[in-house]
């Protein structure tokens, strides 16, 4: 079933005065873009990406059954320890969202712990990762009150609730590849919640990511103000067909384990998601001349190196460089001594696919 009305839980239920617990949610990179959407995130396109392994946001969650009933849901939010009121608002907006799919949340108090496992101020969006964290322990509550709830529900309904924070939160609940968007090669698909895709050959499974962090600021642009400009885009049409078509030819080269179609077919998302931006209105640009200096210094290593060094870009200036782990030794050296000098403060983040959520 793939109408919404599936993730209404039925009425009664086990009744739970007090409850603790704590999820930890990878980040995510995308091989093809989501860029441009629909209400409430639905998707414009399908995407696909890479679950991240150590780019991490841990949250734990108590909730606390209020004794007057109440009929709203209050919050309380830490982040590292220390209490974040500036906070409150997305994650309100994120609860409002998900009370027809989780009434039971009304009745309750929601003391939030928060941490991410990168630098705060990265550069690194922790939306995804945030937005899933919180859907699983919410979801967790949600077991105690229907114990027969299945753990394969509840994973998908916890990608279709961080969803509804964040689009790319969809993608940061399983790995180490997940499908999110209707396409018809692939029926198991959906605009609600992203599934798991196992068939890829297992040298992409053990990628690499190391991401270079161009610009640790904030983005000039946000990306809801990016989506928002693909309506009226003068070729939204066409990039919304273009993600289509190289979703069906990317999941053919990750079965195939083909890593030389798999960098011709990365780099030109990457660049395509930026060609959106440079000609929207308005336009505006989130490279910086590093991220250049490095797309062009990647792509003639790769040349002359015969290496599968590959890059992606999401929607800001740092550079996400995906390779296979068995080239990782002379990967790093190059990186270390040709491409780390184009960071802030020389910085940069070593992951690699991971497998999505933990419990802790
Ligand atoms: O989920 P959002 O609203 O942060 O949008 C994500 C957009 C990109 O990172 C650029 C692409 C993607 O599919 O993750």
């Amino acid at each position: 079933m793939k109408d919404k009305a599936q993730f209404v839980p039925t009425a009664g239920g086990n009744e739970i005065s007090s409850f603790q617990t704590k999820w930890s949610a990878p980040s995510n990179i995308a091989l093809v873009k989501y860029w441009g959407k629909k209400e409430l995130q639905i998707p414009c396109n399908p995407s696909v990406s890479f679950t991240l392994d150590q780019c991490r946001t841990t949250t734990s969650v108590r909730f606390e059954r209020l004794i007057d009933k109440q009929d709203r849901f209050s919050l309380a939010i830490q982040y590292d320890g220390k209490s974040t009121p500036s906070f409150k608002p997305k994650v309100k907006t994120l609860i409002e969202r998900i009370l027809p799919y989780a009434p039971y949340l009304n009745e309750y108090h929601l003391q939030i712990d928060t941490v991410n496992s990168f630098p705060h101020s990265s550069g690194i969006a922790s939306s995804a990762s945030a937005m899933a964290a919180l859907a699983a322990a919410i979801m967790d509550l949600e077991k105690q009150i229907y114990p027969s709830l299945t753990a394969e529900d509840q994973i998908k309904k916890c990608s279709f609730l961080a969803r509804l924070g964040s689009g790319s939160a969809a993608r940061s609940v399983e790995g180490p590849l997940v499908l999110w968007g209707e396409h018809a090669v692939t029926p198991v698909s959906s605009d609600l919640f992203g599934v798991r895709w196992t068939k890829a050959a297992d040298v992409f499974t053990t990628y690499r990511d190391t991401i270079l962090l161009v610009d640790k600021g904030q983005k000039e642009v946000s990306s809801t103000v990016g989506h928002d400009l693909m309506h009226n885009h003068p070729f939204a049409e066409t990039r919304f067909a273009q993600a289509k078509a190289h979703y069906q030819a990317l999941l053919t080269i990750l079965e195939k384990g083909d890593m030389d179609r798999f960098s011709d077919l990365v780099e030109r998302e990457a660049l395509s998601l930026h060609a959106m931006m440079l000609t929207s209105s308005p336009s505006y640009i989130l490279m910086h001349p590093n991220t250049i200096q490095i797309i062009k210094q990647v792509r003639t290593f790769r040349k002359t190196s015969g290496l599968h060094l590959t890059f992606t870009l999401d929607a800001g200036a740092n550079v996400h460089l995906l390779y296979p782990a068995h080239e990782a030794e002379k990967i790093d050296q190059f990186i270390a001594s040709d491409l780390r000098k184009y960071c802030q403060d020389n910085e940069l983040i070593y992951d690699r696919v991971g497998t999505g959520l933990k419990k802790v």
